[in-house]
Order: structure tokens, then sequence, then C-alpha cells
């Protein structure tokens, strides 16, 4: 497996390569962060300002964001700015006081899931969420035993690191894990995934138990982005929700990736399934790119937790957290941005499907709304698409287009740009993308 940071980074073995600018930048880089600094792209890239879909250089080069979805209503968005800059300027304190912001942006959150999930903690990042999500479910369940996919990405704390096999280079999986393949429709027999996916969970969850393991839970990225995209069809989750709940366990959805609208089922990615999680974290798109997280939960999840250990986090849920979180639903509201990635998303569909009639490489395009995997392949083996997709990756980095990549293989292009990306984006990164691979073929 590719550990899928790696895929597009800057390898330091080639910084012979750069102009003397660059390269004195990327050593000073080095220097100061060490062995923990990941650079992206043969030629890595300095950025001064955002606006909308788009990034800049000082020289004013303009790239085109297909990569990130921590500013989710756009870079820079300038009501964003605004409510965070006002609330900067009035007050800025940990939440242990009473807050009118405060309450008025957890109620409207809060609104937007099924009414048993009904508690709300605010945290900072998406792996402090996921590690008070493992938590919760262990206090909630009295196992400790977890269940994800094969390639998942959860987040960087130790608890959440042992269940992010993406993240894995020399590690090996703990003894209270356990991997189940990706909801791949192409490994299930035709037309069974759902059933095919929660027997590959329940034969999981029965291992757990035969070693003396109590199952607690199962996490799973509402779109299994690191996985390498996998959407459809909706409603595939049902079966092993239903698995997992039957052996004692909970269901975590992460949604911190598919989150706050890009899959087109109201807010959250977990919709389109019909299921109900017990416990849901979110984080990078909440705050477009204030770090803000949380984790949502039914009350008597969170109070077996809390009736055992505090939990306290300084910098989670201020009121400069509850300015930024409030100011991105207005705009997601506002702009009518659900509706806009669903159908700028079915333009992309579209027009990159019919690019793949003409290019081989392109074995599949899948996803939902404006999350989408371009899956390539230069022979009949997933694993040919490796070396194409970091080709790909630079490719299009020098046709000023950024993306990046997933999959079991990393062969797996991933679209996952700020919302407000136009059918005119769309068509540029299609013809960027056309351009690329007749180059890398
Ligand atoms: C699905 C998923 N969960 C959790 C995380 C961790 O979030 P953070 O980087 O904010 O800690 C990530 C980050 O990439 C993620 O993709």
């Amino acid at each position: 497996m590719k550990q899928i940071l790696a895929l597009n980074a800057f390898d330091p073995a080639q910084a012979a390569g750069l102009d003397a600018a660059l390269a004195a930048r990327v050593a000073r880089r080095a220097r100061l962060f060490g062995a923990a600094s990941v650079l992206f792209y043969e030629r890595p890239l300095t950025l001064v300002r955002g606006e909308g879909a788009w990034v800049y250089e000082a020289d004013g080069t303009p790239y085109l964001d297909v990569y990130n979805n921590v500013p989710s209503v756009g870079h820079c968005h300038p009501k964003v700015v605004a409510a965070v800059s006002r609330q900067l300027a009035r007050l800025n304190i940990h939440s242990r006081y009473l807050s009118d912001e405060v309450h008025d942006f957890a109620e409207r959150l809060l609104a937007t899931f099924p009414p048993r999930l009904s508690n709300v903690t605010l945290t900072c990042t998406g792996s402090e969420s996921n590690d008070l999500a493992l938590r919760l479910a262990m206090a909630a369940t009295g196992g400790r035993g977890f269940v994800v996919t094969e390639t998942a990405y959860h987040g960087n704390t130790a608890l959440v690191t042992e269940i992010s096999p993406a993240s894995f280079k020399s590690a090996t999986l703990p003894p209270h894990v356990r991997l189940v393949p990706a909801p791949d429709p192409g490994e299930a027999p035709a037309g069974r995934l759902g059933s095919w996916f929660a027997a590959r969970v329940a034969e999981a969850i029965a291992d757990l138990e035969r070693n003396g393991i109590r199952f607690a839970a199962f996490l799973a990225d509402s779109i299994f982005s690191s996985d390498g995209v996998f959407a459809d069809p909706p409603g595939f989750l049902a079966e092993t929700v239903e698995v997992v709940h039957r052996a004692g366990g909970l269901y975590v959805a992460d949604e911190v990736q598919p989150g706050y609208g890009r899959t087109w089922a109201g807010l959250w990615g977990f919709s389109r399934h019909g299921t109900e999680p017990d416990i849901v974290t979110m984080g990078k798109p909440m705050g477009n790119g204030y770090p803000m997280a949380g984790v949502v939960t039914r009350p008597e999840i969170l109070s077996a937790f809390c009736s055992s250990v505090g939990y306290f986090n300084t910098f989670g849920g201020s009121a400069v957290a509850a300015a930024a979180g409030g100011a991105v639903l207005d705009v997601i509201q506002a702009e009518g941005l659900i509706a806009h990635a669903d159908r700028v998303g079915r333009h992309l569909r579209e027009q990159l499907t019919a690019l793949a009639g003409r290019r081989p490489a392109i074995v599949e395009v899948r996803g939902a709304g404006l999350f989408i995997g371009i899956e390539l392949a230069a022979g009949s083996d997933a694993r040919s698409g490796t070396g194409l997709a970091t080709r790909a990756i630079n490719g299009l980095r020098e046709r000023h287009v950024l993306i990046g990549a997933a999959g079991r293989y990393g062969n797996v292009l991933k679209v996952r740009p700020p919302l407000c990306f136009s059918a005119a984006d769309a068509d540029h990164l299609v013809e960027a993308l056309d351009a690329t691979l007749e180059a890398a073929a």
C-alpha cells in the first residue's frame, strides 16, 4: 500500500533540479521542520493569496484549487473573514463561560442532525474529534475493538493513528484493530455491495471477539475518501450499520472530508446512506480554515464517558470559532452551495466520463457532488496507475491545477475543491487533465 501523503510529496533527493531561490526556501524549511516536513510536488509551491477556488503565487501566477476542502465556501470568503475579525476584536476566550454566540451556533449545527443526536462537543481538529469518538465508544460499550477500512485515515493522535492504516510506514496493525476492504463495487458480486461489505465487517467483528476483544465501534469516512472515493449506490452502508448494532457496537460517521454539503444530501455524507450514526465527527470545512471541529452524539453516550473522566478543550468552541462556523453555515445557505455542488459535480462527472472515452488511462469516474475520484491505470493492474497518478499530479501542477490522490495503490485522483467551484473551473480541469494525460502517456 502506498502511504497517501507520500504520493505527491516532494523528494529532497531531487532538490538539485530546483532553481536557487526555490532550493534555498526548501532547505530553510527542512532545517526548521526536519523529518516531519511534508511538501507537495516535485517543484514545491509558495502561495501567498487565495480567492474563491483559486490561489496565487507572489508574482500573481494563478492555480486552480481542486484539492482543498478546508476553504469550503471559497478561499478567504469575505463574510467568514469579517465574522471572525469582528469577534476577534470583541472577545476571544476559552469555553467555560456562558456565550449566546456559541449557543446559537451549537443550536444551528445540531438542527442539521437527526433529533436523537442532540449534544455537540466542539474541538479544534478532526483528529481530536476522532480521538474523543474512540473514547466515547469505549466508555459506552465497554469494548476496545475497532473496525476500519484498509486505507482509512482518521487523524494523528496516538489512539487515532492506530486506526489509520494510511499513515503506516513500518507500523503494524495493533491487536484491537481489524481492517476491511474498501466498499469497491468492482470487488463485490454484481448488485450486492451492501451485503458483501456488511459480511466483511461481520467477519472482522467475529475475529475480534474470537480473540477476546470486545467490539466497540466501526468508523467510516462516509465517502471512503482515502480508500479511493466510493459513494454508490446510496444506501449501501445501511446493512453494515445493522450488523454493527446487532454486535453491540457503535457506528461512527467520520464527516471530516465529506461533510458540509459536498455530497448532496443535506450537509452530511451519512444521509446518502439513510443511516443514523451513533457518533458523528467533523472538522476541516467547518470554519473555512479557522481551526474548528466537533463531535455530535446522543446525550447518554456522552454521559457514559463524562461520568468517568473530565474533558476540557481550551480553544474548542470559543466565540471566534462560533463566528467562523456560523458564517460558513450562512454562506452555504445564502449562496445555495449544496445545490451548486450537485450541479457542478454532475457537469464535471459528465465531462470526465466523456474524457475517459478518449483516454484509456481513466478507468473509472465516480463520486457524489463535488467529491469525485478519477481512477487511473496504465494496464490491467490497478498498481500500474500509481506512477501515472504521480505524473498526472505533477503535470497538472505545471498546468496550474492543484490535485491530490487516494486509494489502495494511490492511483485515484481526488477532486475535492472549494464548493464555489464553477462549471468553467470544471472545464478548465478537464482540459488540463486531457493535456496532462496526453503528455504522461
Ligand atoms: C477522514 C479524516 N478524518 C480525520 C482527519 C483528521 O483531521 P485533522 O487533520 O483536522 O486532525 C482527516 C484529515 O485529513 C481526514 O481526512
